[in-house]
């Protein structure tokens, strides 16, 4: 097919050149930026020479990663101390606390240029499919100068594991006052023992407050469609191709950065957008902004679980592989290691937990099998009233309101073998935000009009685009992205395959969104 992503992909063009992304050149970081009033924060690291990746000894221990809220008091007492430690550590070491959160605001909030492109181009890891590994590297040295300050080689962080119904609170250990795993800016009512505890998978910034059973129950669904129905590509899942030069903003975020990944930033950050005294203009922090998302040390442990969740991705079907393409392995980023090194890390060598000695100690997996139901089938829906539909002409529009619109369907009933070569993508075009705010919608498909918008426990619940606050320049904080959802299991949940179109619904959540267009599509990779 190729044309979905067009230019920007050499998955479509074998003989195109390889051009992957390059590691940014320290010596020009500049400072960068928090938000909208154009507040600054200095993340530049210490520059140093850099080395080239080694991957580590075969005879190293493996670090066996373990699940948060099932942690004992020796393993708290070591995670603690060594958190203690690395805080402890000098401004100029490149190993401290502050300089390891910096790492993310340098690659995130537009400190780094793409080197040699013209004009300048930030560098920036997220809204593609260099979102996993380089967050991989990241836990991955950052674990090993905990370790190393403990003198521990079996030293391995705690996941947060928001995936299960024992993992949806801010685990326990993050949560003390007194603890150096501690963060003061975190959304209060979301703290355990505030008002709304329960980790929505699904946020939008509304108070939900479902039973546990309820909520696991949606937890539960929105996983499986993230892992399993709407990740059947490889772009479906990991995000879409990045290259030197190209603007991240593209075509966008695979379904795990969206949501939950997202989703939690924003649900663990302190959302207050106001001036104060003591603290100045304050933007989401701590995790609901890039910039400042690595002070939280819980940070460490969210991605954690989102880097699990790529090793579980490869096991849940034929196709699941990592890319091939060239333009992926040999991107590039510097990361420090535990010896202080700065180190240029491939993304090629990242790919293999096992070879990077890193495991996740096993848990009970619960989202495997949908347990969805269409709307028109479950108890609580009894209307059944079609939505009033805007035309594909009005595009492009501001979404300030849940719209409705019948899109055409270029093929139907395809044959089980040409669903598994193309799954059947709808694609939201042409999506404009402010990128310094907090910014989601959802999309269903074939949802009546019963007062209540579909949800991701019904079949019609597509997916969410969901952006956190991250400013890259000053000046323009507009970017324009896409959003592709697979959609081939939920046409057949709904017994839509034959139709000739699809009602498409978009919900705004947060924010308002200018929208370029709606198409359906067929993706091949
Ligand atoms: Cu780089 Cu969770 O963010």
């Amino acid at each position: 097919m190729g044309s979905l992503y067009g230019a920007a992909s050499s998955l479509s063009d074998p003989t195109a050149l390889a051009n992957p992304l390059q590691p940014p050149d320290l010596s020009k970081c500049h400072p960068a930026i928090k938000g909208d009033a154009g507040d600054t924060a200095d993340c530049c690291p210490p520059f140093s020479d850099q080395i080239e990746f080694k991957l580590p000894s075969p005879k190293e221990p493996m670090r066996i990663r373990p699940a948060a809220h099932l942690v004992d008091k020796a393993y708290i007492d070591k995670y603690e101390k060594a958190i203690s430690l690395m805080k402890a550590l000098p401004d100029d070491d490149p190993r401290s606390f502050k300089n390891q959160a910096n790492v993310h605001c340098a690659y995130c909030n537009g400190a780094y240029d793409q080197v040699g492109i013209t004009p300048s181009v930030a560098l920036q890891i997220h809204f593609s499919w260099i979102f996993f590994p380089f967050h991989r590297y990241h836990l991955y040295f950052f674990e090993r100068i905990l370790g190393k300050l403990i003198d521990d080689p079996t030293f391995a962080l705690p996941f947060w594991n928001w995936d299960s119904p024992d993992g949806m609170q801010i685990p326990a250990i993050f949560a003390d006052p007194a603890s150096p795993l501690y963060d003061a800016i975190r959304a209060p009512d979301h703290l355990p023992g505030g008002s709304s505890p329960l980790v929505d998978l699904d946020w939008s910034r509304s108070a939900a407050s479902l039973t546990p059973e309820a909520q696991w129950q949606s937890n539960r669904d929105v996983m499986h469609t993230q892992m399993v129905s709407g990740a059947k590509k490889r772009t479906l899942f990991f995000g879409t191709p990045l290259k030197a030069g190209d603007l991240a903003d593209g075509n966008g975020q695979g379904t795990l950065e969206r949501t939950p990944h997202g989703n939690l930033h924003i649900w663990v950050g302190d959302l207050t957008r106001e001036y104060k005294e003591d603290m100045g203009n304050l933007y989401s922090e701590d995790m609901g902004n890039f910039y400042s998302a690595g002070r939280d040390p819980l940070f460490y442990s969210h991605h954690a679980n989102v880097d699990r969740m790529w090793d579980l991705w490869k096991t849940l079907g034929p196709r699941r592989t990592d890319f091939t393409d060239p333009d992926w392995l040999d991107a590039a980023f510097l990361f420090y290691d535990e010896h202080a090194r700065l180190v240029r890390c491939r993304i090629g060598d990242s790919l293999d937990n096992k070879k990077l000695k890193t495991d996740y100690e096993p848990v009970r997996i619960q989202w495997r099998h949908s347990k969805r139901v269409p709307k028109t089938k479950s108890a609580t829906t009894t209307t059944k009233k079609k939505r009033e539909l805007t035309d594909l002409s009005k595009f492009p529009l501001v979404l300030n309101k849940a719209i409705s619109v019948a899109v055409p369907r270029p093929r139907k009933n395809r044959s089980k073998a040409e669903k598994e070569e193309e799954e059947e993508v709808v694609v939201v075009k042409g999506i404009e935000i402010d990128r310094s705010q907090v910014i989601k919608f959802d999309v269903a498909l074939n949802d009546d009009d019963d007062g209540a918008p579909a949800g991701p426990r019904d079949t019609e619940f597509a997916g969410s685009f969901v952006n956190v606050p991250h400013r890259q320049k000053p000046g323009a904080s507009k970017f324009k992205t896409a959003l592709t959802l697979g959609i081939t299991d939920l046409l057949e949940d709904l017994g839509a395959d034959g139709d000739d179109t699809v009602v498409v619904t978009l919900v705004p959540k947060v924010g308002e969104p200018v929208i370029g267009g709606l198409k359906i599509d067929y993706l091949a990779d």
